[in-house]
């Protein structure tokens, strides 16, 4: 029997606080990273993992600007629904929201700040999981601004701490997440932590528990970059303006990735470029086209 394809939700809520007062006028995912919105590379990083479900969660006010901006998904070949959270009660009420999106199916969770650059394999194979979840373990500087999974010498993960005054390891666990279909039946069993947030830490304690959660490392190949502040926002701009000019190639493009991935046929991307103002994206979109769809 050929397991189905997962689903895949995108959280793109939150106060975004850390930058005031950019945030008070549109929400944190549909500011700039360099030359497209922010949520542009979430959605691109679940589509190149072949999802093609796709709910869009977040806030009230922000809701009906996001999906001004990408509709029902048909003209990239995706389904795209949407629903509101009210409050930014933390990652893991996501799987309460979506609990009827979910049904009985594997998901996939991204953030809507985090960006990820390089080959994706890790979350292609992440996504072949039939049982439990699967996080991955990053290294960065500063851990303690995330959730922080500590290994023992064979490799294995043996402990996940949300944001530790003193981090047991170097490795915070990125946005990106992927679950089999007891995840909403795990989140329903979770309780709001001291600060008011179903924790997806919690979560992912209860698949580690039950000795279910995978942990892979990503290499210092893969780049992950997270928004949340003005200088991390400054830099992931720079950061992809400089792989843009040097290659010659857009990052997050997503009429590109839908093509690319067989989506959308050339006829389907042409008559989507008549639709679009003139300039660069548009003469990128022209090329892409005139090339082909070449594998991604
Ligand atoms: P955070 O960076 O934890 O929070 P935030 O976006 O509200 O920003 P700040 O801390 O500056 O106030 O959120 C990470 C991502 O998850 C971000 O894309 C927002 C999203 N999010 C929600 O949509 N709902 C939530 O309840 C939480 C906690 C986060």
């Amino acid at each position: 029997m050929v397991a189905m394809t997962k689903k895949a939700i995108l959280l793109a809520g939150g106060a975004g606080s850390r930058l005031f007062p950019l945030t008070q006028i549109v929400c944190k995912q549909l500011l700039p990273v360099y030359d497209k919105p922010m949520i542009c590379y979430p959605l691109a990083t679940l589509m190149l993992g072949g999802l093609r479900e796709i709910l869009v969660i977040s806030t009230p006010k922000d809701l009906p600007v996001l999906r001004n901006f990408l509709g029902d998904g048909r003209q990239l070949g995706i389904k795209l629904d949407y629903a509101e959270q009210p409050k930014p009660e933390g990652i893991a009420q996501a799987f309460l929201i979506g609990a009827k999106f979910v049904e009985d199916r594997g998901v996939s969770l991204i953030l809507g700040d985090n960006i990820f650059y390089g080959k994706l394999d890790f979350f292609r194979e992440a996504l072949a999981l039939k049982r439990g979840a699967c996080v991955f373990g990053y290294q960065v500087r500063d851990p303690q601004r995330y959730g922080v999974i500590e290994f023992d010498e064979s490799g294995r993960a043996i402990s996940l701490e949300e944001k530790p005054h003193n981090p047991r390891s170097q490795f915070a666990v990125p946005g990106l997440y992927v679950y089999d279909q007891r995840v909403v039946e795990f989140c329903q069993a979770l309780k709001p932590s001291a600060r008011g947030e179903i924790e997806i830490t919690d979560l992912n304690r209860r698949y580690l528990e039950n000795g279910e959660l995978q942990v892979k490392r990503l290499g210092r190949g893969i780049a992950w970059l997270d928004t949340g502040t003005p200088t991390s926002l400054l830099e992931a701009s720079n950061y992809i303006a400089t792989i843009e000019h040097r290659q010659g190639m857009k990052i997050a493009c997503l009429e590109e990735i839908a093509l690319r991935m067989g989506f959308i046929q050339a006829d389907a991307l042409s008559s989507l470029i008549d639709r679009l103002p003139k300039g660069d994206y548009r003469d990128y979109l022209q090329r892409v086209a005139d090339d082909g769809p070449i594998p991604r």
